[in-house]
Order: structure tokens, then C-alpha cells, then sequence
């Protein structure tokens, strides 16, 4: 499963970049509310931290709109791919990008009829959401393994991202059901590093050859 960082947030992407493990941006409107500077900008310094697909949400509701907006946000980069959200001007929008060459990330997915109609569309990508299902009191990650399922078929050429992440374990049951893609909060990739018996057998491995050095020396 490819690891993506859900943030529009350029420290945290470099940081993670900096790890060697993002194959992938995905931002939205309400993360780049949450920075400063000029949304195309921040789009075009994203794609020169991270070499993979980086997601750029259009705000529109007709379908016209979207594909004009796509278009646009699609010439920033090669590596631009737009977030259109689920729905029946989503879906038509997707169908004439897709004609065009145009990579659409279907957002607001929460079900797998939802994902089926959107991969038929030509969705490159389909996001469910697991954290935003869990909190309405649905099973998020059933719910995403049954998109999974579905695009499963030989049929789609569509790439599922496990989206909405809210913990290390939503990223390990998206791995093992077998999901494309996690996009991940710079929040949960720190919590992902830790553990407590690896703080405490550096601490201790850096004792003992400080007191070996110490006595040798
Ligand atoms: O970017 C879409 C999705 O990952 C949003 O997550 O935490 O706002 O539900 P969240």
C-alpha cells in the first residue's frame, strides 16, 4: 500500500518527504484554511517536495464549473490530480476529464455504490472516508473494504485511497484488506514511528555503549 499525507501544511510534507516513504499528496479546502499563502502556489511547492499524484479539490456545484476549474488546476502541474466531490455533477464532470486526460480523485465517497459509479466514470482514484463513517456511528473500515472489493474487478482501472484517517490502525487495516493508498494526517505518520520499548531500548543501547566507551576510554 502506497502512504500518502493528507496536509496542505509545507513543513510537514517536507518533514515526511524527508523520510523517503510519500508516494502522495492529497489536500482540501478546509487544510488549506489552515495556511497561509496563495493556494497555487502552495500547490505548485507540494509537487516539488513530493515526486507522485497531488490532489487539488475544485469548489463548484455544476458540473461545467467543475471541469472549467479542473482544467485549470490540472495545467499547474503534470502531477495535479483533481478532487471532485461524489455526485451526479461530480460524476458527469469526471466523465469529460476523463475524456481529456484528466486524472479525477473522487472525494466524499462513503459506500461502494458510491465508488462503482465513479470508477465508471474513469475516477483515477476513489477516496472513502473511514474516520467521517465512524463518527456517524457506521462501520468505517467495512464500509472501505467493500470499495476495495469493487475495484477489485478487472473492469476499473481506479486506485482506492483510504481517506478520513484518524489513527495507526485505520493505516494497517486499509494495508492488510489490501487498499491502494492511505492518506494520512501528519499527526497519525508521527504516532506511526512510536512505540515505547523502541524509546526505551535506544535510550538503553545509548547508555551501554556510552558506559563502554567510558570505561575503555
Ligand atoms: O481529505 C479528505 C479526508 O482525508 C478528510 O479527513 O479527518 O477531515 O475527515 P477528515
Amino acid at each position: 500500500m502506497k502512504l500518502f499525507v493528507d496536509t496542505a501544511d509545507l513543513n510537514d510534507i517536507e518533514t515526511i518527504a524527508g523520510w523517503g516513504v510519500l508516494k502522495g499528496v492529497t489536500t482540501n479546502p478546509t487544510l488549506l484554511s489552515r495556511v497561509e499563502g496563495d493556494p497555487d502556489d502552495i500547490y505548485r511547492r507540494v509537487c516539488e517536495l513530493v515526486d507522485g499524484p497531488v490532489s487539488a479539490e475544485v469548489v463548484a456545484d455544476a458540473r461545467g464549473d467543475m471541469v472549467k476549474q479542473a482544467t485549470r488546476l490540472a495545467g499547474i502541474h503534470p502531477n495535479i490530480v483533481v478532487k471532485l466531490p461524489m455526485g451526479a455533477e461530480g460524476i458527469s464532470a469526471t466523465a469529460t476529464l476523463a475524456e481529456k486526460d484528466i486524472r479525477v480523485n473522487m472525494t466524499l465517497v462513503f459506500t461502494a455504490p458510491q465508488a462503482l459509479l465513479a470508477a465508471s466514470a474513469g475516477a483515477a482514484f476513489v477516496s472513502p472516508f473511514v474516520g467521517r463513517f465512524d463518527d456517524i456511528g457506521e462501520h468505517g473500515l467495512e464500509a472501505l473494504h467493500e470499495v476495495v472489493d469493487v475495484m477489485n474487478s478487472p473492469h476499473f482501472n481506479t486506485e482506492v485511497i483510504t481517506a478520513s484517517v484518524r489513527s495507526p490502525v485505520h493505516v494497517i487495516e486499509a494495508a492488510r484488506m489490501g487498499a491502494d493508498i492511505a492518506t494520512i494526517p501528519p499527526k497519525v505518520f508521527y504516532q506511526m514511528l512510536q512505540h515505547p520499548l523502541t524509546a526505551r531500548g535506544i535510550e538503553q543501547f545509548t547508555a551501554d555503549a556510552e558506559a563502554r566507551a567510558a570505561h575503555q576510554g
